[in-house]
């Protein structure tokens, strides 16, 4: 059993966590999602109506997939930003942007996802992949993307899910217990990262309780979508018009 930090200490722990395997988390997150995620990414962002010369926000950026995701639909007059509280992950953010055909359109920052450095209403839509069950505080995260969003906007989560069908569920979860840490320590030499990262999907909410947390937040049109029967699963409100 691997160590889940208390809501006091998370920030720190999931800081360190995601310093110290940043070089090989790209290789690791497509070994784990068998290639998966650049689709659910596009997905994401497809939901989110980010619009050619849109103004986008990825919050927990990570190394930057999903921002890149988000600087394509938008094109070159697009302007969006990443932001990540783990210097590491951006610092390879930035590599992998080095050659990409919107990096103008490109800004990563450093902060914190439940404090955003924003003014209100400034971004077309906010998305956060892998983000949440990281955080502290859920609700207030989700929060301080509604605050960012523009009236009209949408805040889009991507995410580890739980699946529900018979069967299906309890395979799906014995072959997570396993393959989880098994690769992190085989391709990180970091296992108790990877333990971490086990623990927290197993713990993070169920999907239709956080698309609850985003109406809490203030969102409308809050939905969840499952993909690969509920493994994974993007969870989407829109900011109401007014109110
Ligand atoms: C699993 S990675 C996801 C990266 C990326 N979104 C992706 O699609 O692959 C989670 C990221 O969330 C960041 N993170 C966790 N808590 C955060 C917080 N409170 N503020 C900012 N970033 C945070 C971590 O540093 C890490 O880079």
């Amino acid at each position: 059993m691997a160590y889940l930090p208390d809501k006091e200490s998370k920030a720190k722990y999931v800081q360190e966590t995601f310093n110290s395997i940043a070089k090989d988390y790209d290789l690791i997150n497509k070994l784990i999602t068998f290639g998966l995620d650049k689709s659910w990414r596009r997905l994401v962002v497809k939901r989110s109506e980010l619009k050619e010369g849109g103004i986008g926000l990825d919050v927990c950026c990570g190394t930057g997939m999903l921002t890149m995701e988000q600087a394509r639909a938008a094109g070159s007059a697009g302007r969006i930003t990443g932001l990540d509280f783990s210097e590491n992950m951006i610092d390879v953010a930035w590599q992998n942007i080095r050659d990409f055909e919107f990096k103008e359109s490109i800004q990563f920052i450093q902060g914190d996802a439940m404090d955003l450095p924003f003014e209100n209403n400034v971004f077309d839509c906010a998305t956060v992949g892998w983000g949440l069950r990281n955080v502290p505080d859920i609700f207030k995260a989700v929060q301080e993307m509604v605050r960012v969003v523009k009236p009209g906007g949408k805040v889009i989560s991507l995410d580890m899910a739980q699946p529900m069908t018979p069967v299906f569920k309890e395979i799906y979860w014995l072959c997570f217990n396993r393959v989880i840490p098994a690769m992190g320590k085989l391709f990180s030499g970091n296992k108790k990262a990877y333990d971490y990262f086990h623990d927290s999907a197993k713990a993070f909410v169920h999907q239709k309780e956080l698309a609850g947390i985003f109406a809490k937040a203030g969102l409308i049109e809050t939905r969840y979508l499952n993909l690969c029967g509920g493994v994974v699963a993007i969870v989407e409100g829109r900011k109401p018009l007014v109110g």
